[in-house]
């Protein structure tokens, strides 16, 4: 027990072990401790034990821009429910590049809540464990019109935002309404080069989102302060919450903030359009798009809607602690660096 521990104990005595696997410890209070030299080596407070440690919690990261649209990931809906290898690769792409497109998927609703349990399972939020995208007639979202979305993370009015979006195409027989995406780590890493007074202000000062109203059959009074770009605990940006069309009119800002708040939200939001940034996909019929929410921004084009022109998707969200989870799991019998 902690209560128990005396920081002040030190190793009296160090001898290697009969096999020779590792050494055994004597600390000058008498008690005996085994050590395993694999132990020592993780546990070693060297460069390689750090970057042994980091590969634990991510894979790599790599940022992309407009031509990773020619190169996106696709994997196949049955090898993703049937294939751990190809599983981990979708997880694993999800951590390094942050967008997968899976193909030949049911076109059903449901489907998200198969791939969510291959996973682990599917995060509820207001809407239920699923939402449904399509125009209605009397839409309490602008995600329920055929009106563009600008680029945005999902859910900045609550305060643990999604982690992994899925966004399954059921039927699609519009004419546009591409989805646009864009690798928020690397606009960040572009207006903190070009812009850094910019960038600070969308680090250190919070803006405040709301989602507030009614979805089928119950009010939703949704409210948040956050941060644009959120870092880890050492540092690295780790969480963007953007999103223009649930930003809140109020400023928790000091008025003279104002108008340098604006020219960020704004600056940044032109560096995730800008050419060489952004990607389309156009989804069709059974095709779902899968995207690192808490780093990839996502939009749509308008579309056209009417008689014969029907566009829906079904949406859902997995948690990246689960994700991770199954992530470390699946590395212990799956080899994850073979090239295929
Ligand atoms: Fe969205």
């Amino acid at each position: 027990m902690l209560e128990n521990l005396d920081i002040e104990c030190m190793i009296k005595d160090v001898n290697i072990n009969e096999d020779k696997t590792g050494i055994n410890l004597t600390w000058n209070d008498g008690h005996e401790a085994p050590c395993g030299y694999e132990w020592l080596h993780k546990h070693g407070f060297t460069k390689e034990a750090k970057k042994e440690n980091e590969r634990l919690h991510h894979y790599r990261e790599e940022l992309w821009g407009h031509e990773y649209e020619a190169e996106i990931v696709k994997l196949n809906y049955d090898d993703i429910m049937s294939d751990d290898s190809a599983l981990l690769k979708l997880l694993v792409t999800l951590d390094s590049k942050g967008l997968v497109i899976i193909n030949k998927a049911p076109q059903k609703v449901g489907t998200l809540v198969e791939i969510g349990n291959r996973i682990a399972f599917l995060k509820p939020t207001l809407w239920g464990e699923t939402f449904q995208v399509f125009s209605k007639a009397a839409p309490s979202d602008l995600a329920y019109t055929p009106c563009k979305l600008g680029l945005h993370t999902d859910g900045p009015f609550t305060y643990h935002s999604p982690g992994i979006q899925f966004l399954h195409c059921i039927k699609n027989t519009t004419v546009g309404g591409r989805n646009e995406l864009s690798d928020g780590f690397l606009a960040a890493k572009i207006l903190k080069e070009k812009y850094p007074e910019l960038y600070e202000i969308l680090l250190k000062r919070p803006i405040q989102y709301q989602n507030i109203g009614k979805d089928d059959n119950h009010d939703i009074y949704n409210l948040t302060r956050k941060l644009v770009f959120e870092l880890d605990p050492n540092g690295k940006l780790e969480n963007i919450n953007f999103s223009h069309q649930t930003r809140d009119s109020y400023m928790d800002l000091e008025i003279e903030e104002v108008q340098k708040m604006y020219t960020a939200i704004k600056k940044f939001n032109d560096i995730l359009y800008s050419r060489e940034n952004l990607i389309h996909v156009q989804l069709q019929s059974g095709d779902i798009v899968a995207f690192n929410n808490t780093r990839v921004l996502h939009g749509r084009e308008e579309y056209q809607h009417g008689p014969g022109l029907e566009r829906h998707l079904e949406g859902g969200y997995v948690e990246w602690d689960q994700a991770r989870s199954k992530i470390r799991i699946l590395k212990k019998y799956v080899d994850f660096d073979k090239p295929n």
